[in-house]
Order: structure tokens, then C-alpha cells, then sequence
């Protein structure tokens, strides 16, 4: 029998649901809510889907004892919230960016090979020759940047673990760093972590465009870096080398650092072009560059990314790299390092799959009745809910898997207060076809 234990008045900020029921565990899922918030509809979720029982942890006080003070205001993120709930329904999951296929079988063929034959043992700290190497050449072939493969380049634990060691390395209590909004949601815990003191500019709608005049007075003495997402998750922002090249000039003026978070680097739509942080001359001994290759290959899972930067700033990734992961795994770096020199065709196929994702989900988006903020790069699209008679956008994702059989991410997660994000939902696009083709259609049912 369904059993919820949860009592709304009691509740801590961030609830578990756990699905007990001893050693069946197959049987059962683990569902995650924010049940301050949510704890009459988690009721009306176990109503719906019996056999499980749900047993709730109040955390608010585990918290408080445990977590380190720079960590608690972050919480469990959204992103587990919306997926739970999407997982307690027959959902299209259009929520959090990766996609429903694997990448090039090419690339796993080579690294089920390189784990069979071995070693299968710890590898450089700074990650394998060839395939640091092969970063070289692709930013010489696509940006005509010259990076050195073996004084230049770190690989990480994916992009996330090349932002901490980047963030980390260079970080004292009490520096700015600061922040576009909206940001992506690894920029201010890892800056919190640091102790850093964070300086939220937001970009403008509805191009998304830099601020000038509150960017430039939120760099200051204390200022030691900025972070700049580019192409931009979520909203799809490409910037041009005007607006990185008046970034660069800040960054100068205020002896600051700019960490490039450039993992969509390859998504870039229509005509525009992506530039690379470290193609701007003032930037190319102050830049962190950071890339991935989860999203050019659609292996998320692999987690191996990267960090470029000038010999001595590489240094401190590399210090803190060390103490983090020390290495990554020998097998799939290798296979990425082939994967890195495929031809030109391959990225032009990759993009072009995109953009017909793109314009067929952003289409049908404004044919529902959303405002859609068509993106310029990446594989997100930011819906406005207010033509359809929403203002919520939390409220308006935790109801969509119930309601529609969808999941999305509320934007507001995005932005530090969410004042500004309220009336925009996320959607990614890196699913099939029939996938992208049913979530559509099961909105236009529910919206329309
Ligand atoms: C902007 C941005 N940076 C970094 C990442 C994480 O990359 P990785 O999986 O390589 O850690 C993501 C993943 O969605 C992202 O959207």
C-alpha cells in the first residue's frame, strides 16, 4: 500500500522519497521533491502509482549539522526535482541536456577495444598525450588558435570537474567573480565553495545582450574573474567577438581572469560563427578556456573534458586538478582523442542534425502559443508561458509531467533571485525525432 509520511508543516527544504519496499528494490524508484513546497502533490503522485511507499527525510536540520554553510543555500538541484517527478510518469523528458542516443559507434568500439587490451591503470594527471594533442589540432583547425598540447592543456573529469579545478586554482575568499545571468548552475556553488563573493550581471531579453555600463561597474579591485558561457545554456546566446572583445578589455583594465565555458562550442546556428576566448589577443594569456566532449559526440556520461590555458595558469588547474580526480579514464580518452580528428563533415552533420532539432521544436513551440526565444547556438529553447496564461515557471514544470506527460526545466533556476526567469521554461532538444515529435504533440494536447 501507498504510505507518505510527509507532513507539509514539518517539512525541511529538500524532501526524499523513498521507495522502500526490502529487496525488490527493482520494483521501486527514487523520487526526489521539494516537499515544502510540493507535499500535497506528491500525495496526489502516490495516489496515482501504487505499490510504492514513501517514506520522507527532513534535511533541513541534517543540513544545517553537516553541510558546510557555503553549500546549504544550493540545495538538491532542480534538476533531480524535475527528473523525479518525470520519472513517477509516463514522461517525454525534455529537461535536463543530454541526449536519447549515443554517440558515433566508432568512438565506443575504440574504447571497448582500449579497455580489453589495457592497461587499465591510473594515467598522467594532465590526461593522455594524444589526445591533448588532438585539442591542439582542433582549436589550429577550427579558430586557427596555436595551443601548446603538452604545457597548455589539462583533461578533466568532464567540463563540470575542469570549472572546479579552474575555479579552485585560482580563487581566495573574498574575490568577485561575476556571474552573467542567467548562469548555469555549476558557476555559484564552486564559486560559494571557494568562498568567492559572487557579482550577478544580468544579460538583456530579448537578444540576451551584454549590459556594457552594469557590467563594467560590477568589476572593481576584488574582482579576479568572470565567467562567460558561450554558447549559452539556456538561452541559446552566441556572443560575437565585439561583445567578448569589450569583455576582454575589462578583464585587462581590472588585471582579471575570464573563464570561457565554451562546452555547445560547435552548436553555433545559421550564419554565426563561435569565438574562442582564446582567439581575443587580450585574452589569450588571461582565459580559461573549457570544453567537453559529451555534448560534440553525445556521450555525456564519458565526462571527459577540458581546460586550455596559458602555461602558468594552467598551473593551477593542474594543481587542483590533482587533488581532485588526479586522472581521468585511459580508455575513454583515447577513443576521444580519434574521435577529436574526424573530418570537417562529421561537426557540419552534428550541426546541421541540430538545426533541423532546433527549427522543428521552436516551430512548433510558437504554434502551441509559447513566445519562443529561438537560440543561436546550443540545444535549448527558452519558451515564454505567459501567452498561454501562466507566470509561474516552477509551478507551470511541476504540474507538465502529470498534466502533459513532459518534462522541463523551470529557467528561473537559472538566475540568482527569480525575478527575472518566472515566465520561462527550458526545453532541450537533443532527443530522436519521434521523441521531440511526441512531446510536442502531447503539449499541443494539453495547451491547446
Ligand atoms: C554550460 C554547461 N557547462 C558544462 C556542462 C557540463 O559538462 P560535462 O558533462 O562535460 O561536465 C554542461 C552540461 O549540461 C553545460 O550545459
Amino acid at each position: 500500500m501507498p504510505i507518505c509520511t510527509s507532513k507539509a508543516d514539518s517539512c525541511g527544504i529538500h524532501d526524499v522519497l523513498l521507495l522502500l519496499k526490502p529487496f525488490r528494490l527493482d520494483r521501486y524508484r527514487t523520487l526526489a521533491y521539494n516537499c515544502q513546497r510540493f507535499s500535497h502533490h506528491c500525495c496526489g503522485v502516490l495516489s496515482n502509482h501504487r505499490g510504492y511507499k514513501v517514506v520522507q527525510r527532513n534535511t533541513d536540520q541534517a543540513d544545517h549539522e553537516v553541510v558546510i554553510e557555503a553549500l546549504r543555500p544550493f540545495g538538491t538541484t532542480i534538476f533531480t526535482e524535475i527528473n523525479a517527478i518525470a520519472a513517477a510518469f509516463d514522461t517525454i523528458n525534455l529537461s535536463q541536456g543530454f541526449p536519447d542516443f549515443d554517440g558515433p559507434e566508432e568512438i565506443r568500439s575504440k574504447a571497448a577495444e582500449a579497455i580489453m587490451q589495457g592497461p587499465n591503470q591510473y594515467i598522467s594527471s594532465i590526461g593522455l598525450s594524444p589526445l591533448r594533442h588532438a585539442i591542439a589540432r582542433k582549436m589550429e583547425r577550427f579558430y586557427g588558435v596555436a595551443v601548446d598540447g603538452d604545457h597548455e592543456i589539462t583533461v578533466t573529469s568532464g567540463a563540470t570537474e575542469g570549472l572546479c579545478a579552474t575555479l579552485l586554482g585560482i580563487l581566495e575568499p573574498g574575490d568577485e567573480v561575476i556571474l552573467l545571468e542567467p548562469a548555469y548552475d555549476t558557476y555559484a556553488p564552486i564559486s560559494a565553495i571557494a568562498r568567492a563573493t559572487i557579482r550577478y550581471v544580468p544579460l538583456l531579453r530579448p537578444d540576451f545582450s551584454i549590459p556594457k555600463e552594469e557590467l563594467a561597474n560590477a568589476f572593481g579591485p576584488a574582482t579576479r574573474c568572470i565567467v562567460i558561457n558561450n554558447p549559452h545554456n539556456p538561452c541559446g546566446k552566441v556572443f560575437s567577438k565585439e561583445e567578448l572583445t569589450f569583455i576582454a578589455s575589462l578583464c585587462s583594465q581590472h588585471d582579471a581572469y575570464a573563464v570561457g565555458d565554451e562546452v555547445y562550442e560547435h552548436l553555433v546556428y545559421d550564419d554565426r560563427v563561435h569565438t574562442t576566448l582564446l582567439s581575443i589577443p587580450e585574452l589569450r594569456n588571461r582565459a580559461f578556456v573549457i570544453s567537453s566532449t559529451a555534448k560534440t559526440f553525445s556521450m555525456t556520461g564519458w565526462k571527459v573534458g577540458y581546460v586550455i590555458a596559458a602555461p602558468e595558469l594552467s598551473r593551477a588547474v593542474r594543481l587542483s586538478h590533482q587533488f581532485i580526480t588526479f586522472c581521468g579514464q585511459a580508455a575513454l580518452q583515447e577513443a576521444m582523442a580519434a574521435a577529436l580528428d574526424f573530418p570537417n563533415g562529421y561537426y557540419e552533420a552534428l550541426l546541421s542534425e541540430y538545426t533541423r532539432r532546433r527549427d522543428l521544436i521552436c516551430d512548433a513551440l510558437a504554434d502551441i502559443g509559447f513566445h519562443v526565444y529561438v537560440p543561436e547556438g546550443a540545444y535549448y529553447v527558452l519558451a515564454d508561458i505567459k501567452p498561454l496564461g501562466f507566470d509561474d515557471d516552477f509551478a507551470f514544470c511541476r504540474m507538465l509531467p502529470e498534466k502533459a506527460g513532459v518534462a522541463a526545466i523551470p529557467s528561473s533556476c537559472f538566475w540568482n533571485e527569480r525575478r527575472d526567469g518566472r515566465d520561462l521554461v527550458r526545453f532541450c532538444f537533443c532527443k530522436k525525432d519521434p521523441t521531440l515529435e511526441e512531446g510536442i504533440r502531447r503539449l499541443r494536447r494539453w495547451l491547446t
